[in-house]
């Protein structure tokens, strides 16, 4: 193959340098394209075949269904690693040495205290509030208590603003759930490992010792390294458009927060339990909602299906099959929405509609049941999304910020009314 594209516009033509990624990816570098054309932009709403940056974090390929962080499969990760191995390979490139990982979770946990005025934010908010809203708030709030920018051109403040968000982070989480149900606001242990401590902050009562319930612990493992990056989707792309900006790493996270909110994006867990519970409420008539979904003058979609690169299966998707059915069987829940979930599963890959577009279920599809049995509230389903990102947001910011890429400012075509007269307020 040519390293060169060719472009004709008009009678010019113009050639541009492809760039190959490891994986023999392939893309055309326009960089120079205004400038050679005299202002001719490409444009692509949903940037559905724009690639924004070069990254060395996450891999995958939506047609074969690969998913891969820093080159270690998602198949292995998520059966022999944990969640802070799994973050410190993200965050820092390779898997640790017991050494690197023992250092990075005493750091981790020497970092995790949060102010106690954070309290007064999270007494201020209604019961009502989503918890999405108020942990963006609160990472958000994060800077006020921690003004000093990083020098990202300093290794070690570097590593310290990572060992301090990775610690204080699900300490908020903990919070936004603890507060909607009216628990006081606690600390966790820092005997405890990263995932049960989290366990702990969440679930511990006032009056009694919290055990870890070691199907619950791994459950949770899991479903936190599935859900540890996914390169450019929605949210990492506006981590890494906020902070080109060179806005801090907590007002980035914040944004990249809000951006998972939406059912589009990682609210789709939320979405598919909602869903679920509708069907099971309407009668368990999954073909009335397999219609629904396929009625163009219908807005339902069916939530947990599809996705915008993985067009074969989402391989995280089949991990988190098996766990659900592993984890409802290890706790003894016999939930009538897995069932349901089944049912529209079978349905879905055998329907012309679904095959057709290629929708298979997404990764949000089963986890929501699991969380479910795990007790955790469906409104925090997206919380707990979250802090499995966030490993993937902090890598992607920092390669971002290392890399020195260019403020995130991209062109338009503008299509509104042409220069026209001002007229006086009574002449209009
Ligand atoms: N139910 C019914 N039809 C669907 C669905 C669905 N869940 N998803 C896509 N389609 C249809 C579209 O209507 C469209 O049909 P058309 O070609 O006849 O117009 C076609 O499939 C292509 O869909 P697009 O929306 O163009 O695909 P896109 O890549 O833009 O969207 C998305 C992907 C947003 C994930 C979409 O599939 C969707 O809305 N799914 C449901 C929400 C969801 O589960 N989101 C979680 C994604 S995973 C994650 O963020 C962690």
């Amino acid at each position: 193959m040519s390293d060169t594209a060719k472009l004709q516009i008009g009678d010019k033509s113009y050639e541009f340098p492809l760039v190959r990624g490891t994986e023999n990816e392939v893309a055309i570098n326009i960089k120079t394209l205004r400038t050679v054309t005299n202002g001719v932009i490409t444009i692509d709403p949903g940037f559905k075949n724009t690639g924004s940056c070069e990254s060395a974090v996450t891999f995958l390929d939506g047609e074969k269904g690969v998913l891969r962080y820093r080159g270690y499969s998602i198949e292995e990760l998520a059966e022999k690693a944990d969640f802070l191995e799994v973050a410190y390979a993200l965050i820092f490139g390779d898997l640790p040495t017991k050494e690197q990982l023992d250092k990075f979770h005493t750091d981790i946990k020497s970092k995790s205290v949060v102010d106690d005025d954070i309290k007064k934010i999270v007494d201020a908010f209604p019961k009502t509030a989503h918890p999405m809203g108020v942990l963006s708030s609160l990472t958000s709030a994060l800077t006020a208590f921690n003004p000093t920018s990083v020098n990202v051109e300093s290794t070690e403040d570097m590593y310290n603003s990572v060992v301090k968000i990775m610690g204080k982070f699900p300490v908020l989480v903990a919070w936004t759930m603890r507060k909607k149900q009216g628990l006081p606001l606690n600390y966790g242990s820092k005997s405890l490992g990263y995932v049960e401590n989290v366990l702990k902050m969440m679930f511990e009562q006032p009056n009694e010792d919290y055990v870890v319930n070691p199907i619950i612990k791994n459950a949770l493992d899991k479903l936190l390294i599935l859900h540890g990056d996914h390169e450019q989707n929605c949210s990492t792309s506006t981590v890494r458009i906020v902070g080109s900006s060179h806005a801090g790493l907590f007002a980035s996270l914040s944004a990249g927060i809000s951006a998972l909110w939406g059912p589009l994006h990682g609210g789709a867990n939320q979405a598919v339990l909602e869903m679920l519970e509708a069907i099971k409420a309407d009668g368990g008539d999954t073909k009335k909602y397999m219609a629904k979904a396929k009625d163009k003058n219908d807005p339902f979609r069916l939530m947990g299906f599809g996705h915008r690169v993985y067009k074969n299966f989402d391989p995280r998707a089949k991990i988190i099959k098996a766990a659900a059915d592993d984890v409802l069987n290890d706790l003894g829940v016999n939930d009538p929405i897995l069932d349901i979930a089944r049912g529209l599963e079978q349905e879905a890959l055998n329907d012309p509609y679904f095959v057709e577009r290629k929708l298979y279920p997404n990764v949000d599809f089963y986890s929501g049941i699991i969380y479910r049995a795990m007790g955790i509230p469906v409104e925090m389903f997206t919380v707990m999304f979250a802090l499995g990102r966030l490993p993937g947001w902090i890598a992607q910011w920092k390669e971002m910020r290392l890399g020195k890429e260019p403020i995130g400012r991209p062109r338009q075509i503008y299509i509104g009314e042409n220069e026209r007269p001002f007229v006086e307020i009574e002449n209009r």
